[in-house]
């Protein structure tokens, strides 16, 4: 047999391999998403996520500083009101919860980079992601809103705006409201290519959200891909940062392409369902849920996203941070 060339040469040994391999993940790579809920006392433990839990506003700082110490460098919050009302006003609220747990997570670890998932639907007593007009959400009476959101989030002190509503014109909104306030220097990371996923499941339960209608009038069709490469061609266009993908897992063309088409840095938002798919089926005993965590995100970084946006950010650093 005369085989010119052989895969297998390189291989042979885990040292090898270790030479060969093309993709790296780092903790530097992870930003881990943080659940705070208004007036709770100790923490809830989220049923459909394992592990995953919605804290008081005053162990905030302490989960801050445990992230800090396993070497993650970025978290992103979610607040979870119980000021709901139909526009979502404590969003924007100088007092609200979401200024309270930038101002909190920034005292804490003040190097930490502190991002602020902007959108209406923890705050909002119907769950949509924006103003209500004649049974939609209103684009434009939203962007309004959104704008006074990013500008109070911005003096409470965050360091990244990551607006996740998909309003048309999001972007272009919240750099106008930013720069005209004295905020250029603030970074904006878009939900640029968020699918209406039925893996944000878990999710609803974590943020517990009465919320059981569909998001399909302003999240992207699954079926989708030309218009979901559009979508984040238009916030480079608007003057996004970084873009995302959002779910990750089976949107890894999205990740490709975006890769192919933009020169930005690509974040990809591994979701709640699939974080409960993969620690589900490890309590089953089906998988084993490490190594599946570890292959999940490095097939994003291998599809082309910069950053991953996990659930397991600290499980992942806990098994890089082992690593020789
Ligand atoms: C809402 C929002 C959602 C997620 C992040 N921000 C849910 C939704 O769009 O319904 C999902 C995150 C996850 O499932 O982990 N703007
Ligand atoms: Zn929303």
């Amino acid at each position: 047999m005369q085989l010119t060339h052989r895969f297998r040469r390189l291989r042979r040994t885990s040292a090898l391999r270790d030479l060969v391999r093309e993709t790296q993940l780092s903790v530097n790579d992870l930003i881990l998403p943080i659940f705070v809920e208004e007036d709770i006392d100790t923490p809830v433990e989220i049923r459909t996520l394992p592990g995953i839990r919605r804290y008081p506003e005053t162990m905030l700082p302490g989960v801050i500083k445990e992230a800090h110490a396993a070497g993650i460098k970025a978290v992103i919050l979610f607040g979870i009101s119980h000021n709901k009302d139909t526009i979502g006003a404590d969003s924007w609220d100088e007092n609200g919860l979401m200024a309270r747990m930038i101002r909190s997570a920034k005292e804490a670890v003040p190097e930490m980079v502190v991002i602020s998932d902007n959108c209406f639907c923890e705050y909002t007593s119907h769950g949509h992601c924006g103003v209500i007009c004649d049974h939609d959400v209103d684009n434009d009476k939203t962007l309004l809103n959104l704008q006074q959101q990013v500008v109070v989030a911005a003096k409470a002190g965050v360091d990244m705006i990551a607006p996740s509503g998909m309003m048309d014109g999001m972007i272009a909104a919240i750099r106008e409201a930013l720069d005209s306030n004295g905020f250029e220097h603030i970074p904006v990371m878009s939900y640029s290519t968020k699918f209406s996923s039925n893996y944000y499941g878990p999710f609803r339960e974590a943020v517990d959200s009465s919320f059981n209608g569909t998001r399909d009038s302003y999240q992207l069709d699954f079926g989708n891909r030309k218009e979901a490469l559009a979508e984040s061609l238009r916030d480079v266009e608007e003057g996004a940062d970084i873009l995302m993908v959002k779910p990750g897992i089976a949107y890894l063309d999205l990740l490709s392409d975006i890769r192919r088409h933009t020169h930005h840095p690509l974040a990809v938002y591994q979701v709640s369902g699939e974080y409960a798919m993969i620690k589900f089926a490890d309590q089953a005993g089906a998988i084993d849920g490490k190594a599946l965590m570890m292959e999940n995100l490095i097939a994003f970084k291998r599809a082309g996203a910069d950053l991953i946006i996990t659930y397991f950010a600290l499980e992942a650093a806990a098994v890089l941070n082992s690593r020789p």
